[in-house]
């Protein structure tokens, strides 16, 4: 038997946002800790004295969970509590470490979940990107786009007319470097220099730019010590190229994220083409060559699997797959 805290808030006491909420809170649980609504002996549902239009427990009745044994208290009118705020503690016929889960305001009172890191590393177009914001997504967590931060830099270096990317040119851009990350409804946004460069750091030309960009001393140095304050912070899935071997060498999860070159540049040639970039599918794949190589040669941080990363070849596998894996073997072990 397990019990399992969660937590979730509403914006305003309504039936409506009430069902809402329950339901979310309750499916995210029983799929964070692979439990079925069988394996659920009875769900203990708490309000703040501010929910008074329905009982939480009745939303969870009518979320689908009507065969446990059900219970809803209102919590005192603690002085400073978090507003709006319904919290559940279930128990379970499971044998498992309990994943706790905190969602929407209640995600800050979350000190008692414990924190952990996911590395995926590999090459371009490996689908690391696609499979770690879909997995930071279904695990309520941070996503960290590592790349993003280089095209970033990239473009930094581009507009201020550098075209040879050299520690000498470079090293004073670094210096005063204004680069933020943001998250506007979960989704990463890149802001350089005050502006959002989010669409603007994915065009072609900045691709390879960004890849011999990185390859300096002076732009590693302090990509990743944002990386790691930011990973420090909560938990969070970063990829990258050398996040499971540098940025997070104790990283709890690392997989290394590979796939065939063809079926790599199809998909990037894909991606551009979807966007209206007018590519040649044999250019795109010279590019994705060549930055493998500038990425697997570079001096520093190469592009390599860490010893202790799981290989995950994607060549055969859809994108809803990757993920699946990827959270079924996180989900074993946390
Ligand atoms: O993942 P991406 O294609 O957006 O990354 C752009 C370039 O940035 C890539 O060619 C190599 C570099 N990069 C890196 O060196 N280290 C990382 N952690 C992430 C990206």
């Amino acid at each position: 038997m397990i019990a399992i805290r969660g937590a979730t808030s509403v914006e305003a006491d309504t039936p409506e946002e009430i069902r809402q909420a329950v339901g979310e809170l309750m499916r995210a649980i029983c799929e964070q800790n692979s439990i079925a609504e069988e394996d659920i002996v009875c769900i203990l549902l708490s309000n703040t004295a501010d929910i008074r239009s329905l009982y939480p427990a009745k939303a969870a009745r009518e979320a689908g969970f009507a065969r446990a044994a059900l219970f809803s208290a209102a919590e005192p009118d603690i002085c400073g509590a978090l507003p709006l705020c319904i919290r559940v503690m279930i128990l379970a016929e499971k044998d498992i470490r309990p994943r706790h889960v905190y969602l929407r305001r209640a995600a800050a009172l979350r000190r008692d979940r414990a924190r952990f890191s996911v590395a995926l590393d590999g090459p371009s177009g490996s689908g690391k990107s696609t499979a770690a914001k879909q997995l930071a997504k279904e695990l309520d967590i941070l996503y960290l786009d590592t790349g993003a931060m280089y095209r970033a830099c990239a473009v930094k270096a581009q507009r201020a007319g550098v075209t040879e990317f050299t520690e000498e040119s470079v090293a004073p851009l670094m210096a005063s470097l204004d680069l933020r990350v943001d998250y506007v409804g979960g989704a990463q946004r890149t802001i350089l220099d005050g502006e959002d460069v989010s669409e603007a750091i994915r065009r072609p030309e900045v691709s390879l730019a960004a890849s011999r960009i990185s390859a300096l001393r002076c732009v590693r140095k302090k990509m990743v010590e944002m990386q790691r304050k930011i990973a420090s912070e909560r938990s969070c899935v970063l990829d990258g190229r050398d996040i499971g071997t540098v940025v997070l060498p104790a990283a709890d999860f690392k997989f290394f994220i590979t796939a065939s070159v063809d079926v790599r540049a199809k998909r990037r040639y894909d991606e551009l083409k979807g966007k209206g970039f007018d590519v040649q599918f044999d250019a795109v794949r010279r590019e994705i060559e060549e930055r493998d190589r500038g990425d697997e040669t570079r001096a520093f941080s190469p592009l390599r699997r860490a010893d202790d990363a799981l290989l995950v070849d994607t060549s055969g596998m859809t994108a809803e797959e990757v993920v699946a894996f990827l959270k079924k073997k996180i989900q074993e072990r946390v």
